[in-house]
């Protein structure tokens, strides 16, 4: 069975196909295009919402003929490649971004008689765990086996999920505040690097030689000993802001320049990374204890993380839990995840009762 996905929820415009082996139940990935307006976002230090919707207008079309064409012969894509069904993310998102992805797919469903599938953009991300990626050999990666623990780590999310089978989803504990990415995109602003501050304070982190360091920083690590599965994220941001408030000041007594010093940058995006990883990694080994999973599965933009993604490993790696992580291009927003969650929890809607969620969650 083969399935066009498109996702439209933030800023990015995506088109995917895959192909669904009923008998085996594999995904592969035939095509996964994505174009995002993040650019245009970055001058502005966040999403313009409308902005995002009026380049995702422009792109999505071509964007979905290009997915088309990669699964078929040049010329031919008005011929569907082959396409069983259409899956769409319906919510959470932006309203505006949505609708465009939404009303996109109703048209395609409908003149090309297709059955169409509405999809939680949440549970899509989780998704981007079951797809194969190569063709051959087979067999491919092994699907995670359940029961499973998601965390999803996104811009707008954090979220422990526990996933006994298809469609058998129960939400364990999620953010009261803000989402890890979105930690990282404030903080990141708060130290001069710009939208999005998750790779952007992976960047620095990266550099920081620890040379010279000249001051001590501890972050707090939020909610790390609670017994619930909840995290919170935003006290994360004031202690940045006390951290560069204090050393800009040091500095003007100096009568140095305001701005931090490379260095200093640095060291406190190294100190805000191992916060959020530190909290995510004992809040999901924490959970996976619990309920005696067997598998766990990384996802969301968050999870593009390197830090993230080897703390993880390192501390699984004697445990009896099977870990699985997206490669980075099925971490952050894509239609192929979209496609995947369509069709293992396959229940198609008429056209005319696809509708736009923007709060929608895990229910
Ligand atoms: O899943 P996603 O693409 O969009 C949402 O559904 O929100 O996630 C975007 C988030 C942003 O907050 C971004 O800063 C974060 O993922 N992100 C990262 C990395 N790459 C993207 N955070 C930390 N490290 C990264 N390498
Ligand atoms: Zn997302």
């Amino acid at each position: 069975m083969r399935i066009l996905g498109i996702e439209t929820s933030c800023d990015e415009t995506g088109a995917a196909i895959i192909e669904g082996n009923l008998a085996s139940k594999k995904v592969k990935l035939l095509s996964n295009v994505v174009t995002s307006s993040l650019a245009l976002h970055a001058k502005t230090g966040g999403v313009i919402p409308e902005v995002a919707a009026r380049e995702q207008v422009k792109y999505m079309i071509p964007v979905i003929k290009e997915a088309l064409l990669k699964t078929t012969e040049a010329g031919n894509w008005k011929l569907e490649a082959g396409i069983d069904a259409i899956a769409v993310t319906i919510g959470p998102g932006l309203v505006g971004s949505l609708l465009v992805g939404i009303e996109t797919a109703k048209t395609l469903a409908y003149a090309w008689e297709k059955p169409i599938i509405p999809v939680n953009h949440l549970i899509g991300h989780i998704y981007a765990n079951f797809i194969c990626e190569k063709l051959d050999p087979m067999p491919y990666t092994l699907n995670p086996k359940f029961p499973a623990l998601a965390l999803l780590v996104s811009g707008g999310h954090t979220d422990l999920v526990l996933m006994k089978d298809h469609g058998k989803l129960k939400w364990l504990g999620g953010t009261r505040d803000d989402a890890a990415g979105e930690a990282f995109d404030k903080t990141g602003r708060l130290l001069g690097l710009g939208y999005p501050g998750g790779p952007a304070i992976a960047a620095a982190a990266a550099g920081f030689r620890g040379e010279g360091i000249g001051f001590k920083v501890k972050l707090p690590r939020p909610m790390i000993d609670s017994e619930d599965f909840d995290f919170s994220f935003s006290g994360l941001k004031t202690a940045v802001l006390r951290e560069v408030n204090s050393l800009k000041i040091k500095k003007q007594f100096n009568n140095l320049i305001t701005r931090l010093p490379a260095r200093q940058v640095q060291q406190l995006a190294l100190e805000v990374q191992e916060a959020i990883v530190e909290v995510l990694v004992v809040k999901t080994l924490k959970a996976a204890k619990k309920f005696k999973v067997k598998s766990i599965l990384l996802c969301g933009g968050v999870a593009a993380n390197q830090k993230l993604r080897k703390i993880m490993n390192s501390q699984l790696s004697t445990l009896n839990f099977q870990l699985h992580i997206p490669p980075t291009h099925l971490c952050t927003d894509n239609a192929a995840m979209i496609a995947a969650a369509g069709f293992f929890n396959y229940q198609p809607v008429p056209w005319r009762r696809i509708k736009v969620n923007p709060s929608l969650h895990f229910s």
